[in-house]
């Protein structure tokens, strides 16, 4: 088991398109690892680039809000087609903790997907799901929360933004520091 920290708004990665996920033998310990780091968050989703990988890989297990649901894994992954009424629901981000607005979206979203056998699927999805496949499929794209929101609704939440910015950068290079020692 492993548990990656979830990584916060001001990263870059965060704001990258995330590549194409390749090494299939790969797929197992991954999961295992964003399960991992997803439940200790306390998080219903989690996209590859919240624990610092650049690849097309999100889950989201709802599992606990609705009965007979089962833990999702999503590989490269591409909305087709997004439909039905738009509604408003709270959302809020393992990647920007403290932080939650109302997020305007459609209710059904049709996605093209590969399953962890490398089998691709085509498949809408609605309600909970249906949104949390959204929220991820933004963080695969760069996109987060407050991009969705009106610069007033935005403006709020700007000291939390400034200070989740400067811890992100203190962590990056605490990072190249540390690895400058690795020979
Ligand atoms: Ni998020």
């Amino acid at each position: 088991m492993a548990v990656f920290d979830i990584v916060h708004y001001g990263d870059p990665i965060l704001r990258k398109k995330c590549g194409s996920f390749t090494d299939f033998s790969r797929i197992e310990k991954l999961k295992v690892d964003l399960f991992d780091s997803m439940y200790e968050a306390e998080g219903i989703g989690l996209a590859a680039n919240q624990i610092g990988l650049d690849l097309n890989l999100f889950i989201v297990d709802i599992s606990n809000l609705e009965d007979g649901d089962e833990p999702h894994v999503f590989i490269n992954s591409e909305i087709v087609k997004k439909h039905g009424e738009k509604g408003i629901y709270q959302e809020g981000c393992l990647s920007l903790p403290g932080i939650s607005l109302d997020i305007l979206r459609p209710e059904k979203v049709v996605l093209k997907y590969q399953s962890e056998d490398e089998e691709w699927h085509e498949e809408e999805f609605d309600g909970l799901l249906g949104r949390a496949i959204q929220h991820e499929m933004d963080h695969l794209k760069g996109v987060f929360i407050v991009d969705r929101v009106s610069e007033v609704e935005r403006i709020q939440y700007n000291t939390e933004l400034k200070e989740l910015e400067k811890n992100s950068k203190k962590r990056l290079k605490s990072q190249s520091n540390k690895m400058g020692f690795v020979l």
